[in-house]
Parts: C-alpha cells; structure tokens; sequence
C-alpha cells in the first residue's frame, strides 16, 4: 500500500468521524424556529415508512441531512441503485435527484420520496415542516481551512488548476460549484445533473454510481479520459473542453483544493 493510499484511507476516516459529529450536532437550537424544529423532529421520524415496517427515517439514509455514503436502489426514482446525496446546502443546489428530474420545490421532492419511496403519507403542515428543515441545513464550517476561512499556498495552487487547466469551472461554477444542465461524464453512466462540490472531502465514494472511491480516482479520471479522447467523444467538444492534462503535481495540488470546498 503506497503512502497515498494510506493517506486516503485516513482521509475516510477524517469523514466518517466528521459525518458522526455532525449528527450529534444536529440537535435543537435555543430559539430556533419552531416549524423547523418540528421538520427535524420528523426528519428522525420512521411514521412514514410504509413499505420496511416503520424502519427508516429520512435520517438513516441522510443522517443529520447529512448522507450515509450508500448507494440505494429506489423505485420509482430511478431504476438502479445511486447515490445518497448530503443535504448540506440543499437550498443552493436546484434542480434535486441526480438527473435534476426533481425540480427545484423541496416540498415536492419530499413529497415523491414520502409518497412514492416509503409509500407513507404526510400532512401539507408536515410536508412544510419537512422542507423548512432541509432548507436550514447549511454546510458547516470546513475543517481542511485555516481557521480564518483563507487557503493554504498549496490549496491556491490547487484553485488555479480547477480554475484554468483543470477547467473544472466550467461546469462546477457559482458558489455552491455546481451547474444547472446535465452531462455524461464516465463512459457508461447515463447524463447526470453536474452535482455541487461543497462538502466534497466527506462523501466519498463519488459519482451517482459510487464508481471512484477517493477524489484521487475521480480527478484521474478526468486526466486521464482526455489521454484516451474518451471525452471528446462523449460530446465535450460543446463545452470547448478536450485537453485537460495534469502533472501529478498539479493532481495533488486539485485535491487539496476540492477538500475545502
Ligand atoms: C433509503 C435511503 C433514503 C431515505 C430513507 C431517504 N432518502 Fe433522500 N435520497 C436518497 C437517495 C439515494 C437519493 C438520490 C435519489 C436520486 O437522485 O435518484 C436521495 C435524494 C434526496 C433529495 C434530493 C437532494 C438533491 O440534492 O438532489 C432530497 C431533498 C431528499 N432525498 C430528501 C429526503 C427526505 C425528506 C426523506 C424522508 C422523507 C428522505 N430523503 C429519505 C436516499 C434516501
Ligand atoms: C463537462 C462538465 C464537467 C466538468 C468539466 C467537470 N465535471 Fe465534475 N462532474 C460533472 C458531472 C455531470 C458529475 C456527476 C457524474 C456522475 O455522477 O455520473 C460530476 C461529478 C464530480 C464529482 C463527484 C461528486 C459527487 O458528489 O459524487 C467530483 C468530485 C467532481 N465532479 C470534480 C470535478 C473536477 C475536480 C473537475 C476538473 C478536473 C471536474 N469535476 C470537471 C460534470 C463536470
């Protein structure tokens, strides 16, 4: 095992340690909005789940709003099993679900998966309540940062890579990097709505299919389609993106930067 594995193992360490920290976190706060606190209180809720014997709550899938790092197969919203999303910042990353089919009302993504998912049922009060409470989940404060919120020389280094070689902005863009059109990106994944980075260090493993464990995979991946023209023939060509080649320098560099996002 070469030092950058063990270096990514301990990384998912970091996150699963982070994940479980903000679960504690998550707790009510003095003063808080009533509506919301009643939306968390369901959130934990298992009432809705009619079709596993009242097992699961919103939380055991997105804990905390977090998510749980599985990949989960759920009819009727899509039909193979994906990945759960981190709710952290939801009210910045319309359109929801990976192929941006839900639209950009929480309500009624909250809706679909009570409804259709756990086949439960939930008032109109509830159902406000519910997206009230996603759409106070903010992403907390980043621990790979300096405390006064400034990036390291290295981290900087990394920003100019996803900025200009890298041309990672030119789909992840804005301040939740995120884009709002659908793409192919790997081979044999379908179009997926361009996904929002922040919080990136602790969600691994990525992509809707899981398919690369750490971001040193997916940013390989990346590099190394364009080496093999896979890219130019998925359709990149529109964006103007067909020469994307990293030094492993300036990989290193690209990640430091994604984990403080
Ligand atoms: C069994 C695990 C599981 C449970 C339970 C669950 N979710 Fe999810 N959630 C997922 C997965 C997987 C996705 C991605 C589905 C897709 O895009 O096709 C998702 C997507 C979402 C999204 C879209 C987020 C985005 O950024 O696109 C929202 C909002 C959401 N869930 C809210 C909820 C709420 C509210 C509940 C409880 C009523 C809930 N979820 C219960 C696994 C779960
Ligand atoms: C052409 C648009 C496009 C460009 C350019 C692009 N991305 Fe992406 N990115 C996407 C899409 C679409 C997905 C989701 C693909 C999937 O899950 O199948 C994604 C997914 C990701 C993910 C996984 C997110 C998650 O939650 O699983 C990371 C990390 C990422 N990109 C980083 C980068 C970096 C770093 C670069 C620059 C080297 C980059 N992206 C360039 C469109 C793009």
């Amino acid at each position: 095992m070469s030092m950058k594995h063990i270096m990514y193992k301990l990384m998912i360490g970091t996150v699963l340690v982070a994940s479980l920290c903000c679960v504690a976190c998550d707790k009510e706060k003095p003063g808080e909005d009533p509506q919301i606190a009643f939306g968390r209180q369901l959130f934990n809720d298992t009432k809705f789940d009619n079709i596993a014997g009242q097992t699961y709550s919103c939380a055991t899938c997105h804990p905390g709003g977090d998510m749980d790092h599985k990949k989960w197969l759920l009819p009727p919203l899509s039909t193979d099993s994906v990945a759960t999303p981190t709710l952290f910042g939801v009210s910045d990353t319309p359109p929801y679900l990976w192929f941006g089919e839900g639209g950009s009302d929480i309500k009624a993504v909250t809706r679909v998966v009570i409804d259709s998912v756990l086949h439960g049922s939930a008032t109109e009060e509830e159902l406000d309540a519910l997206a009230a409470y996603q759409l106070s989940l903010i992403v907390p404060a980043n621990p790979w940062r300096n405390s006064d919120g400034s990036l390291t020389m290295q981290q900087q280094k990394g920003k100019a890579v996803f900025e200009g070689q890298g041309k990672c902005g030119v789909c992840h863009s804005g301040e939740a990097l995120t884009g709002k059109f659908k793409i192919q990106i790997k081979k044999l994944n379908p179009q997926v709505d361009v996904p929002s980075l922040r919080w990136v260090f602790a969600t691994a493993p990525y992509f809707r299919d899981h398919s690369a464990a750490t971001l040193w995979k997916v940013v390989s991946h990346y590099a190394d389609s364009v080496q093999t023209g896979q890219m130019t023939t998925w359709g990149w060509n529109t964006l103007g993106i067909y020469d994307i080649s990293l030094t492993e320098q300036e990989k290193t560099d690209l990640i430091e930067y994604l984990k403080t996002l």
